[in-house]
C-alpha cells in the first residue's frame, strides 16, 4: 500500500517571550486568571519588521535538514497561515522564493487553527497521485500584528516597563484581554514523501475535514476586507476593527464538541480505538478546551502532549510544533500511531490518523 510519510520536521519561535505579568504592566488581567482560564504561562512575539515568512523559512530549513533532504528535492509548497506577511501575494510563493525551490506551484490555506490539517491532505493527495514525490507543509503565524497596542504597550513588553502609554492605551488594551492574552508566533513545518509499504506501515492514514460557515461571525476579523471599500481605512483602524472578534464561550463549546466528535470518528472508520493511540496531538486553543476533550473522551494524560503553557496558541503552527517535539524528545517512536485534531474560525474541525 502506498502511503504518505513525514519525514522531517523543524520549528522556530519567535524571539521575544512575553510573560504574563509583562501583560498585566499594560491592561487590567493577572498572571492567575490567564493561567487558570487558558493554561497559557508565556509566549514569544517577533521583532518589529519579522513576519510570518521569515519564521517559516526558519522551520522549513530545519524540516527539510532532518528529512536529509535539499529545497531543490522539494515539488511542491503548502502554506497554512491566517496571518500573511503582505495581503498579498501568498507567503507559499514567498516562501519558494527563500528556500531557493525550483518553480514548483505553492498553495495558500487560510482555515487558520485547522490550516495544517487541510494542507497534510492536500499534500496526500498530490503524494498518492503521483503528482508529486516530496512535499513541504508549513502552519506558521505573526498574531502579534492583530494586537491593538500601542507603541507604549509595545516598549513596556520590550523591556522598559516604565515606558509612558497614551491616553486610553491601558483601558484599550484592556477591552481586548480575553483576546490577546490567548496569542503568540511561531512556526512548523513538515516534508512528506511517498513511501511503498504494507498495510499497518507508517504514514498518513486517513484524514476527516470538515467546514460549516454558519458561525463564522463568532470567530472572524470584522473589518479589513473587501466587503469595504477602499478595503482599509483610518476609521477601521481606530474602532480596531482590524483585532478579531471572538466569541469566547460559543468557541470553546463548539472546539470541545468537534474536536471529540472528530477523534472518535477517524478512529471508528479505521477500526481502531484510543487503546492503540500512543499520542493526541490537538490543536492549541485554550489548554481548558483540551482538557475537556481529554475528559470527554477519557484519555490518560500520558496520551496527550501540550505545549500552549510555552508558546500560548500558535494557531496553524500548533500541530506541527507538537510533532516536533514529540519526535525530537522520543514521545514518538517509530510505528507509534498518531491522532491529530483541531477546530478553527470558519468554523473549520478536522482529524488526521497517522504512524510514525
Ligand atoms: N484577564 C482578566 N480578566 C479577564 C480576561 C483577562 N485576560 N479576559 C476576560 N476577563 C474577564 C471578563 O471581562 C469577565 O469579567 P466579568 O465577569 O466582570 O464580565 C470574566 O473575566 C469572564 O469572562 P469570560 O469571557 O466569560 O471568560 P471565560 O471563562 O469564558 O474565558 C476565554 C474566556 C479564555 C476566551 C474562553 O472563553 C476561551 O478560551 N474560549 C475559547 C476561545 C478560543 O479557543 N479562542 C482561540 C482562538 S480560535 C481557535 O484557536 C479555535
Amino acid at each position: 500500500m502506498r502511503r504518505s510519510v513525514i519525514v522531517g520536521s523543524g520549528t522556530e519561535i519567535a524571539p521575544h517571550r512575553v510573560t504574563n505579568d509583562m501583560l498585566s504592566g499594560i491592561m487590567d488581567t493577572s498572571d492567575h486568571w490567564i493561567r487558570e482560564r487558558t493554561g497559557v504561562e508565556t509566549r514569544y512575539f517577533v521583532s518589529p519588521g519579522q513576519a510570518t515568512t521569515d519564521l517559516a523559512e526558519a522551520a522549513s530549513r530545519r524540516a527539510l535538514e532532518h528529512a536529509g533532504l535539499a529545497a531543490g528535492d522539494l515539488d511542491l509548497l503548502v502554506f497554512a497561515t491566517m496571518t500573511p506577511d503582505r495581503y498579498f501575494p501568498g507567503c507559499g510563493a514567498l516562501l519558494q522564493a527563500r528556500l531557493g525551490c525550483r518553480q514548483i506551484p505553492s498553495y495558500d490555506l487560510r482555515q487558520q487553527c485547522t490550516g495544517f490539517l487541510y494542507g497534510l491532505r492536500l499534500a496526500d493527495a498530490h503524494l498518492r497521485a503521483g503528482m508529486a514525490r516530496h512535499v513541504l507543509v508549513v502552519g506558521a503565524e505573526t498574531h502579534s500584528g492583530f494586537m491593538p497596542w500601542g507603541p507604549g504597550s509595545w516598549a513596556r513588553l520590550s523591556g522598559q516597563p516604565d515606558a509612558p502609554l497614551a491616553d486610553g492605551e491601558h483601558d484599550n488594551n484592556t477591552r481586548f484581554r480575553h483576546l490577546t492574552v490567548l496569542f503568540g508566533d511561531a512556526a512548523g513545518a513538515v516534508v512528506v514523501n511517498t513511501a511503498d509499504g504494507e498495510a499497518g506501515g507508517s504514514g498518513l492514514i486517513d484524514h476527516l475535514l470538515y467546514a460549516d460557515g454558519t458561525d463564522a461571525e463568532k470567530l472572524c476579523v470584522p473589518g479589513v476586507g473587501f466587503r469595504h471599500r477602499p478595503y482599509v481605512d483610518a476609521g477601521q483602524v481606530e474602532r480596531c476593527e482590524y483585532v478579531p472578534v471572538m466569541h469566547g464561550a460559543h468557541v470553546f463549546k463548539l472546539a470541545t464538541t468537534h474536536m471529540a466528535e472528530a477523534a472518535r470518528e477517524v478512529l471508528a472508520r479505521n477500526h481502531l480505538t484510543l487503546d492503540d493511540v500512543r499520542l493526541v496531538l490537538m490543536h492549541q486553543a485554550n489548554l481548558r478546551i483540551n482538557e475537556y476533550v481529554q475528559r470527554a473522551l477519557g484519555l490518560p494524560d500520558s496520551k496527550v502532549l501540550h505545549n500552549i503553557q510555552r508558546y500560548g496558541n500558535t494557531t496553524a503552527a500548533t500541530i506541527p510544533l507538537l510533532w516536533d517535539e514529540a519526535v525530537r524528545t522520543g514521545r514518538l517512536q517509530p510505528g507509534d500511531l498518531v491522532l491529530m485534531v483541531a477546530f478553527g474560525a470558519g468554523m473549520t474541525w478536522g482529524a488526521c490518523l497517522a504512524r510514525v
